[in-house]
């Protein structure tokens, strides 16, 4: 078999040379993960969080930058914007991916405030990032790729609380929505669900769920790989998001927009529990 040398070298290349990047929920997580995937990829970071020591000695590691910015609050998101522009003259992707779980518990029982704050973060933060980000963009001429976090819980019920759910499939529709709109200024809108990623957000909701304090990383993963994931004994990791991201970043999604990129070992394709049919 002859070697693809053209896989390999783009494999091996910088894909977002020169590129300037916005991560919200940068400090720790998915977006601290993809924070440093896009800074190895040669993207200048700004990191965007609420967690300012984690995401100032996160920033100060990949020579990038860091700004408080609670995504619930519009001015903030402008500003954190406005410092990518003011650091490096423009912007060409933004990673909406701040976002937190709310609570549990039953819809008839359900906690308005709670439901508001988890849409003011998850939701609204999301359209100030896509508002801004897309000013930039235009105003800059050089098009753009927006990347938003959306969850496995937005194509299937009963894998988060009811606030965070509507949340995360509200934002499947605005992006296409907004891909509809940003197309003819060769802006890129997409989405990204995982599923099942051993994050503190993760972790935690397990320890809470569970009533299992003593829990980690490792044992989450352990549940999700066998019982979450389509590929036995294989659970989501940080660096797997990561590096969707960085896909739909670069210039080898140039075609993709409008989509949700479903990171989740199969999860929400089928189940497996049928798997005899097959022998
Ligand atoms: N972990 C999973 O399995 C999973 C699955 C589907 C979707 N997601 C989504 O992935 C994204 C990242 O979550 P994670 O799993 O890395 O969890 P995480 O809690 O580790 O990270 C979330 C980050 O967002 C930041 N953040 C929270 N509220 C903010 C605000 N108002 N303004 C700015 N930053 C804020 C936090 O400080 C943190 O750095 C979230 O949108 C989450 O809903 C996660």
């Amino acid at each position: 078999m002859e070697l693809d040398v053209d896989a390999s070298e783009r494999f091996l290349m910088k894909r977002l040379a020169g590129k300037v990047a916005l991560v919200t929920g940068g400090a720790r997580g998915i977006g601290a993960a993809t924070a440093k995937v896009f800074a190895q990829h040669g993207a200048h970071v700004v990191i965007a969080d609420i967690l300012d020591d984690l995401g100032t000695n996160l920033a100060h590691s990949i020579n990038g930058r860091y700004i408080h910015c609670d995504v619930s609050v519009e001015p903030d998101v402008e500003s954190a914007i406005n410092l990518a522009i003011t650091w490096k003259g423009k912007l060409d992707v933004i990673f909406n991916n701040a976002g937190i779980s709310g609570s549990d518990g039953s819809t008839t029982a359900i906690d308005m405030e709670q439901v508001k704050r988890v849409i003011s973060v998850n939701l609204n933060g999301i359209i100030h990032g896509i508002k801004y980000a897309a000013k930039a963009m235009i105003k800059g001429g050089q098009g753009g790729s927006i990347i938003c976090t959306s969850s496995s819980a937005a194509i299937m019920g009963g894998l988060g609380g009811h606030g965070y759910t509507s949340s995360k499939a509200a934002i499947t529709g605005l992006v296409r929505s907004c891909a509809c709109e940003l197309g003819k200024e060769g802006i890129r809108v997409n989405c990204i669900s995982p599923h099942g990623v051993p994050s503190e957000m993760l972790v935690s909701a397990y320890r809470r769920l569970l009533g299992q304090e003593e829990m980690g990383v490792e044992e989450v993963s352990k549940i999700v790989g066998e019982r979450g994931s389509l590929l036995k004994g294989r659970a989501a990791t940080v660096e797997d998001v990561a590096n969707a991201a960085v896909f739909l970043a670069s210039e080898e999604s140039g075609f993709i927009t409008g989509h949700n990129l479903v990171i989740d070992g199969g999860y929400t394709s089928g189940c497996s529990t049928m798997s005899f049919i097959y022998q």
